[in-house]
C-alpha cells in the first residue's frame, strides 16, 4: 500500500494540474518507500531534490496559469514560496546533519501540506478556470 493512493477527490478538474499534482505524489511515495527500505542517505536526499524541483516546476505552471482576475493570486504564490522555503531548508538541514534518514514528521508534513493545498487553494484555482473554459 502506498503512502498516499491517488483518488478523485484530489481532482480539481484541470488537466495539466492534476498531471503534475499525481506527480509529486508519486515522488513522495517513492521517498516514503525509499525511507522505508533503508535506502542510503544520497539515494534520499536525490529523492528530496527531485521533490524540490518538480514542485518548483508545477509552482511556476501553475502561476503562469493565474489570471487577471484571479483574486487569491499573491495568496496562492505565497503559499508555494514558504512550502518551497520549508523543503529546501529541511532538504539542507538533512543533507548537513548526521540523520540517516529524513524524520516521518516531514514525510508527514509534506503529505499534509499537499492535500490541504490541492483541497483548499487548487480546487478554488481549478473552479475559477473551469469557469474560464480552461479544462
Ligand atoms: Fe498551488
Ligand atoms: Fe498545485
Amino acid at each position: 500500500m502506498p503512502f498516499i493512493v491517488w483518488n478523485d477527490r484530489l481532482s480539481v478538474g484541470v488537466a495539466g494540474i492534476d498531471h503534475d499534482h499525481r506527480r509529486l505524489v508519486e515522488i513522495l511515495n517513492d521517498l516514503y518507500e525509499a525511507m522505508g527500505n533503508g535506502r542510503n542517505k544520497q539515494i534520499l536526499g536525490q529523492l528530496l531534490d527531485e521533490l524540490v524541483d518538480y514542485a518548483c516546476y508545477h509552482f511556476e505552471r501553475e502561476e503562469g496559469m493565474f489570471r487577471a482576475d484571479y483574486g487569491e493570486a499573491l495568496d496562492h504564490k505565497a503559499e508555494h514560496e514558504n512550502f518551497v522555503a520549508w523543503i529546501t531548508e529541511t532538504q539542507s538541514r538533512f543533507m548537513e546533519g548526521s540523520a540517516a534518514a529524513p524524520s516521518l514528521e516531514v514525510v508527514n508534513y509534506l503529505k499534509d501540506w499537499l492535500f490541504d493545498h490541492i483541497l483548499g487553494r487548487d480546487r478554488r484555482l481549478g473552479a475559477h478556470l473551469n469557469e474560464l473554459g480552461f479544462h
